[in-house]
């Protein structure tokens, strides 16, 4: 079979399956199978496969069109133009999730302190803490998960990057896992925020293949959140930031908690589609 067919083929056995961009995801599991930017496969559309090579991409065409997140079957995705690694121990990144790296890497910047010092909080891939630290050569990142199986993705994609001695990941539930003298110019967080009773609406690659763990915010998807607000103050240093993503429909029962914990809220911030996504909490009135 060429190129071309099993492209034609796959892609119309994916839009049975009812997979979204069934084309795309095909040229990227091909891509991935002969090892070739997917663009240079139009330039191969006669090429034949070898048996080993169509044995490959069928059994990933097959799991595709059971719904597994092509990220996992291709094991890595790119956040904030960093290749990452994932597997299904960890949540796979989200573009949203980059404007949140962005705007906390902007913070640290412009911080004067030697060296400035962030936690990642619940940090899965490691991709908010290896932004951070790849971005900031005068930061000292603290990254901290109740994973194991996350806490080792989350390594051993700091190493692959050089970034190893910059981030110190500690595994532990919470703030408690920390030093008690442990303070931060930032906090940042991309916290599980699903409320429970929504896991079962969710698309099949997140509900039936990301981690429970990394989505699950309790019955009103806000627990973690809670618990950030609540604690997190006590974690900050004087003038420092906490940065949080939360769900598409949360930004009043956020900024109502933080306010209530005696926050001032400097900021909510809008993904790509122009709802609030970000909030920007610091210590007192903003
Ligand atoms: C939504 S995922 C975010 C992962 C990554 N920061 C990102 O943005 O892709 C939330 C992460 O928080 C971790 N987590 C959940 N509960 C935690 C807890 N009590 N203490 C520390 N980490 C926790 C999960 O294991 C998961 O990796």
């Amino acid at each position: 079979m060429t190129v071309l067919e099993v492209i034609q083929r796959s892609a119309e056995f994916l839009t049975r399956k009812g997979v979204e961009s069934p084309r795309l995801q095909v040229e990227l599991l091909l891509a991935h199978v002969l090892e070739m930017p997917r663009l240079k496969l139009y330039l191969n559309f006669e090429r034949s496969l070898t048996e080993a090579e169509l044995g490959a991409m069928r059994e990933l065409v097959k799991r595709r069109g059971a719904r597994e997140p092509l990220q996992y079957l291709v094991g890595s995705t790119s956040f904030c133009g960093l290749e990452l690694r994932v597997a299904p121990a960890v949540l796979i990144p989200r573009p949203e999730t980059e404007l949140l790296a962005e705007r906390a890497w902007s913070f640290l910047a412009q911080l004067d302190s030697r060296p400035a010092t962030a936690l990642d909080f619940g940090t899965g891939s490691g991709c908010l803490a290896i932004a951070l630290a790849a971005r900031c050569p005068h930061a000292a990142i603290t990254a901290i998960d109740v994973s194991a199986a996350a806490f080792a993705v989350a390594g051993e994609n700091a190493a692959r990057h050089g970034l190893g001695e910059r981030i110190r990941f500690v595994l532990g539930d919470g703030f408690a896992a920390l030093p008690a003298e442990a303070r931060f110019h930032l906090i940042v967080a991309n916290p599980p925020y699903i409320p429970s009773t929504e896991l079962a609406t969710l698309q099949p690659e997140v509900r039936d293949h990301e981690p429970r763990g990394a989505l699950d915010g309790g019955a009103d998807g806000l627990d973690f959140i809670r618990r950030l607000a609540a604690e997190g103050a006590r974690w900050l240093q004087p003038g420092g930031r906490l940065m949080l993503e939360f769900g598409d429909d949360q930004a009043e029962p956020v900024v109502a908690l933080f306010a209530k914990q005696g926050w001032g809220v400097e900021a909510v911030e809008n993904d790509l589609t122009s709802r609030p996504r970000i909030l920007v909490a610091r210590l007192g009135s903003a």
